[in-house]
């Protein structure tokens, strides 16, 4: 099948990480359409917001290796049907280790269930013979997998480029398994599509990124840049035994900024959007933080209850919190903001809403009526911009016939793009204290003490996570993904937090079109499609091929 475009399409730097659900929604653009298309006309539109417009969304030039011969070696071999069938099979086989990660796995080492992971590293070994030859592999906490690929260049002149994986996945429950057309860990290839646990999430991405790097080797390619891959074991979970040591052992060697680039799997890959094909490479990432609220109050006999006890206050408290969701506003400093402005001056003309584009000037203005009014428009896709919350876990009491002496929820929050920690943090002490004072009882905030009190309201953060720093779509760095896709990738016909001391160009990018294939990753089926997949390498190869181009002579 041919690789070369004949159709123009286009490349953004634009969000994110989101829930599967949520990525249904932002699909329905057929219905965004129909409900705001025949919207009145409210005011101009700025002429850079006109499609066609060349102003805004600049579009990086096709970027083709310098190294002819290795690309075009690349090039025939993944249209090799021997080759295809081989990475198919290796693809296959690792979907049949069943490396699951658990909310509960005690510390490598201890926990026997983490031994899995050496059939991952044996795997790999056996199949990748030659970049175990050329790269050094270190192991960062057992199980933590780093190959380096040294350059000939200094990596202090000539930064190393970094792909990211990871070898877990999440468990499939055993009441799940006949829900499975294929058996999650068998690996089934029905000759166009790859079933099982990890296809997608994120075995797929490991093997093209391993296999790319074979490739390279293969071709007689001598990299001047270092080329760095390393396969984490919990990014499913907390990333604490893997990602984090992986990502310090990084630091160590190479400092603050000390990488070129880093590609980790991302959310969207290629998508249409209002009717145009869009390259969705993500430049951000929600915040995150699970709080835990606790009302305790003295118990006593059920016969002689107070007019609230611990469970009333804290559905109360509960009640106020739904009733008060985070305010939605479009800024500059979200990345769905250059999606919508790419897409203005992109998409066919009567695909984009007026009523969308006749707001993004007053947005970039500052225009904070415009901006809310701008979410109000996108409410369908309300999470890109928006801190959700949703409160996951209630318990309370111990016998029906005793008052409760303590009732507990905990809150699930992901934090909007420009938001933060502490704001989200204001906005639940501001709710919340007025609900203590009213039934007298007193109050801890997430940084205060309150007195030993047998009635009172807890607050505490647990895994309060910042939102990642918004990569920059100006760098080098982002021209040298950019020319990639272009010169790859077919326009659609149809764990990063513990790296971002390492460098500002975190891309997170799938090479594929993830409509259709992440729809299941973490559920049933989840799947591949053979053809994008057995792909996916050249897109690595010719990356780093142009990363390398970049190196000073
Ligand atoms: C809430 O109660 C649980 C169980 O007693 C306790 O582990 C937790 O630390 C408490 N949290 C707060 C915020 O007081």
């Amino acid at each position: 099948m041919a690789t070369k475009n004949n159709i123009p399409w286009w490349i953004l730097g634009s969000l994110i990480v989101a829930l599967a659900s949520l990525f249904l929604a932002f699909q329905d653009s057929a219905s965004l359409q129909g409900i705001y298309q025949f919207k009145f006309f409210e005011s101009s539109v700025a002429p850079k917001y006109l499609f066609g417009s060349e102003s805004v969304c600049k579009q990086a030039p096709i970027l083709s290796p310098t190294n002819t011969q290795v690309e075009q070696f690349i090039r025939d071999k993944v249209e090799d049907p021997k080759y295809q069938t081989e990475i198919i099979e290796k693809l296959s086989g690792l979907i049949q280790i069943p490396s699951e990660s658990y909310d509960d796995l005690g510390p490598i080492g201890q926990d026997a269930r983490w031994d899995i992971f050496y059939q991952v590293e044996k795997y790999i070994k056996t199949k990748y013979p030659t970049v175990l030859k050329h790269a050094k592999l270190d192991h960062v906490n057992t199980h933590g997998l780093i190959f380096t690929w040294e350059g000939s260049v200094s990596t202090k002149s000539s930064k190393p480029i970094l792909l990211l994986a990871h070898q877990d996945v999440v468990p499939v429950l055993t009441e799940n398994v006949p829900d499975w057309t294929h058996p999650p860990y068998e690996g089934h290839f029905d000759g166009k599509t790859i079933w099982g646990r990890g296809s997608t999430d994120d075995k797929g991405y490991l093997i093209s990124i391993i296999e790319s790097m074979d490739l390279l080797m293969k071709s007689g390619f001598k990299p001047k840049r270092t080329i760095i891959l390393a396969f984490g074991c919990d990014e499913e979970i907390s990333g604490r035994n893997c990602a984090r040591p992986i990502s310090e052992l990084l630091h160590d060697r190479y400092g603050d900024q000390g990488i070129y680039m880093m590609m980790d799997e991302g959310s969207f890959g290629l998508q249409t959007q209002f009717d145009q094909s869009f390259a969705m490479v993500s430049v951000a990432e929600k915040g995150y933080m699970d709080m835990q609220i606790n009302v305790t109050s003295p118990g006593g006999h059920a016969a002689n209850p107070p007019d609230h006890n611990a469970i009333g206050v804290l559905s109360e408290i509960i009640m106020s919190i739904e009733n008060h969701p985070f305010p939605g506003k479009v800024t500059t400093k979200n990345p769905i903001f250059n999606f919508l402005e790419c897409a203005a001056v992109h998409a066919p003309e009567r695909s984009f809403p007026l009523n969308i584009r006749n707001k993004l000037q007053r947005v970039e203005n500052g225009e904070v009526t415009a901006q809310v009014q701008l979410a109000k428009a996108l409410d369908n896709m309300r999470y890109f911009f928006r801190t959700s919350q949703s409160v996951g876990k209630i318990n309370g009491g111990v016998k029906i016939n005793a008052i409760p002496e303590l009732a507990s929820t905990m809150v699930n929050l992901r934090l909007a793009v420009d938001s933060s920690v502490a704001e989200v943090q204001n906005h639940y002490e501001n709710l919340i204290r007025p609900i203590s004072r009213k039934h007298g009882m007193s109050f801890q905030g997430f940084y205060t003490e309150a007195p030993d009190d047998r009635r009172k309201i807890s607050l505490s953060a647990i895994d309060a996570l910042e939102p990642a720093p918004v990569s920059p779509v100006n760098a080098e760095a982002f021209r040298v993904l950019s020319g990639t896709i272009r010169n790859t990738l077919k326009p659609l016909i149809t764990d990063t937090k513990f790296f971002w001391k390492l460098t500002q160009n975190i891309y997170r990018f799938t090479p594929i079109n993830l409509v259709h294939n992440l729809n299941r990753a973490h559920t049933t089926d989840e799947f591949i499609v053979a053809e994008e997949f057995v792909r996916e390498p050249l897109f690595f190869a010719t990356l780093i091929l142009n990363a390398d181009d970049t190196v000073a002579k």
